[in-house]
């Protein structure tokens, strides 16, 4: 499974690319915002930084306007993902942007029938919100399972690209699904490695290094 870092953080995205946990970066509008910096900028210092793509989305709500943002988004990187919003303008300028051979990412996917549309438009990711969908008490990891299975039903190559992941069992139970990319913020990424046994395992080893005067160097 991929992992993407969901963050305009450039120092986070370093951070985790130097370890090898970084095959993309999504942005949204709101993280945009968050970051207080210039979009196509950001954007910019980003996709110079990794080598895997990075979704940076349209403001604009008409298709014509979508398709004039993706086409000025993607001439900032050969890895830029132009992102639209799954409504039907969002679907046409998705249909057009993939025609000219540019990666779409579909966002704020709800629901299969949402999915299996993004897929038929040419869409080269599908992002379903796992998290909104949980925060309604609707069962987010469903969802990836439904469109796992439609498309695998048709073969569909448009890929899973699980997003509003809000903690590491997300992670995990979107890997046993099958989906194909996680889009986490850092801090979740951070916090697969944690576990209680193995800091009291860590903790008990020391006292036995400790005790026996274990050295290596
Ligand atoms: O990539 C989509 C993600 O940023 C949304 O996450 O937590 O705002 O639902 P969240």
């Amino acid at each position: 499974m991929k992992f993407f870092v969901d963050t305009a953080d450039v120092a986070a995205i370093a951070e985790l690319n130097d370890l090898g946990m970084v095959d993309g970066v999504t942005t949204n509008p709101s993280i945009i915002a968050k970051s207080g910096r210039d979009i196509l900028e950001v954007t910019k210092e980003i996709c110079d930084l990794v080598d895997g793509p990075v979704s940076a989305e349209v403001v604009s709500l008409d298709a014509d306007g979508m398709i004039a943002e993706g086409r000025k988004l993607a001439k900032i990187a050969d890895n830029i993902t132009v992102k639209v919003p799954l409504t039907w303008d969002g679907l046409k300028a998705c249909k057009v942007l993939s025609s000219e051979g540019t990666m779409v990412n579909v966002t704020l996917c709800f629901s299969a029938n949402q999915a299996l549309l993004a897929a038929k438009a040419g869409a080269t990711f599908i992002s379903p919100f796992i998290g909104r969908l949980d925060d309604i008490n609707l069962d987010g990891l469903e969802l990836i399972e439904d469109i796992r299975t439609i498309y695998d039903n048709y073969g569909f190559e448009t890929q899973i690209l699980a997003a509003s992941i809000r903690n590491a069992n997300h992670m995990s139970e979107c890997a046993k699904i099958g989906a194909d990319v996680c889009t986490a913020p850092p801090n979740v990424i951070k916090a697969m490695a944690n576990h209680v046994l193995t800091d009291n395992g860590l903790a008990a080893f020391m006292k036995d290094i400790e005790k026996a005067n274990i050295k290596i160097v």
